[in-house]
């Protein structure tokens, strides 16, 4: 053959490395393969990048956009792997990990931001060349190839099913989340299809970042004075940080006068401050403190109080933090590593009782964007004893008259009413209060007498409280 008529070769041309897709990907690497959580890994990746790159090359923007590719792709991993599964020719399972991690961020970019098709492909194909090589890049161009012909809801349109056929899996298909957590879900929330949408699409919100500034150390007023804060919704002591920024950069925050706190926690730790209680107020107890956002609360409110507050935790290092967020609390406390459901302090010596247990999580997805992939339905029944252990141990440290909290980020049924009812009836002098009365001027808080929150009602995190009072 003679060398005319070989086609020239294209020159070699390096792949461009583009820091932000770089650190997106090695944050979904870490999170896939260690397990790791996307709120512990990018602060370090964020920063490691900073230094590299240097602020002018690597600046708040970056941050910003890095951040959002790997909070957006791990919160629509489901709908991402529905739509490649439709675009490759071999299970997903079969595709190797890192090349999946490299389509979900193509994915995300060409069907959830506004990045233009052909800058979504391109870059992603750039990536894969730095981080799988040319050959695996050549799948990864086709494969996005195939992605970018339909926008999202045209995809929806091809890969859920209809809802009139299975309700939870097209819900679970177009909201991505899993079917089972749809199912828990819906049963806690009840009501119809517009209900539920608006819960899963809250979930798939970036939370607002929410302060608190705790009473006696701080102000509202003092907070406000930041960027772009407006006062919470609920909360008296809650201030919002609209555009997000660095709350570690705030003075109050830096010095422990305030917080970092979602104004659903918030309201837990005041209706159980709040609960009316007869007879003497003097000694409060936070038996799963860690790591001491309630907690922190509470010890200001008992403060204004004249109250003394015992902080319970059994690992030893989180009841460390609780420490650091109790450090400088204006009233009497103290900081303890106790197992809550063989506890070192006396029967009945309590006079109010917040236990705030270990639970799935599944009303704080907005803030973990991986949590619902990793959660199962076999973790219920792991929670559930250590559930009750801790209700009866707070029920037997409350005194006769006292009130007891019991709290959950989680609205599953397992985890909140379910534990209560058994409980009551192990414990037949207790009554329930209504707790409505003390979330003020909060709208939509149900039959009673516990109390549900809902991102998508109130803005905050699906906590859920129970007060119990024992009369006998
Ligand atoms: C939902 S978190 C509490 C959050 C805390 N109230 C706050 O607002 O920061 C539950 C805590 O209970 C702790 N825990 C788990 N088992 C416990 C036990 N047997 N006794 C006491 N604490 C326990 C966990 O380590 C975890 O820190």
């Amino acid at each position: 053959m003679s060398d005319t008529s070989r086609r020239p070769r294209k020159p070699y041309r390096r792949p461009q490395k583009d820091p932000v897709r770089i650190l997106a990907f090695e944050a979904l690497r870490a999170v896939d393969e260690r397990d790791a959580y996307a709120n512990l890994v990018l602060p370090p990746l964020l920063r490691k990048a900073r230094e590299k790159e240097g602020p002018d090359t690597f600046d708040g923007r970056d941050a910003a956009l890095a951040t959002e590719l790997v909070y957006g792709t791990l919160r629509r991993q489901g709908t991402y792997d529905a739509v490649i599964a439709a675009c490759v020719d071999r299970p997903l399972k079969d595709v190797d990990p890192p090349v999946l991690d490299v389509l979900s961020l193509g994915a995300h970019q060409l069907l959830g931001t506004r990045i233009p098709t052909h800058a979504a492909v391109s870059a992603s194909v750039e990536l894969a060349r730095v981080v799988l090589g040319d050959g695996r890049a050549k799948f990864v161009n086709a494969v996005l190839r195939k992605v970018a012909q339909h926008d999202l809801d045209g995809w929806l349109e091809q890969i859920a099913p209809p809802y009139d056929e299975d309700p939870e899996d097209h819900l679970a298909v177009v909201h991505s989340h899993p079917r089972w957590v749809v199912s828990a879900l819906w049963d806690s929330l009840g009501g119809g299809r517009a209900g539920i949408e608006d819960l899963l699409e809250a979930d798939n919100e970036r939370p607002e970042v929410t302060l608190v500034a705790r009473p006696g150390r701080a102000t509202t007023e003092e907070l406000l004075r930041e960027e772009a804060a407006v006062a919470g919704r609920w909360s008296p002591y809650a201030v919002r940080l609209t555009e997000g920024g660095e709350p570690g950069a705030i003075d109050a925050v830096r010095d422990g006068r305030a917080g970092v706190q979602d104004e659903g926690s918030q309201l837990v730790a005041l209706a159980l401050a709040n609960a009316p209680l007869e007879g003497p107020d003097e000694k409060w107890l936070d038996g799963c403190a860690g790591p001491g956002g309630k907690a922190a609360l509470l010890g200001a409110l008992a403060a204004e109080r004249g109250a003394f507050l015992l902080a319970s935790e059994k690992q030893p290092h989180r009841a460390g933090l609780v420490a650091r967020a109790l450090d400088g609390n204006p009233g009497p406390y103290q900081v303890i590593a106790a197992d809550g459901t063989r506890p070192p302090w006396r029967p009945g010596s309590f006079d109010r009782v917040l236990m705030d247990v270990p639970c799935t999580g599944l009303g704080a997805l907005r803030r973990r964007p991986e949590a619902r992939w990793r959660r199962r339905p076999e973790d219920l029944e792991g929670f559930a004893p250590l559930q009750r252990g801790l209700l009866r141990s707070a029920l037997e440290a409350v005194r006769v008259g006292g009130v007891v909290g019991y709290a959950t980020c989680s609205p599953h049924l397992a985890e909140t009413r379910a534990v209560v009812a058994d409980l009551l009836k192990q414990f037949p002098q207790t009554e329930l209060v209504d707790a409505r009365p003390l979330f003020p001027g909060v709208p939509a808080l149900g039959d009673g007498p516990d109390v549900q929150l809902w991102p998508h009602l109130h803005g905050t995190d699906a906590m859920y409280l129970a007060v119990i009072r024992r009369t006998g």
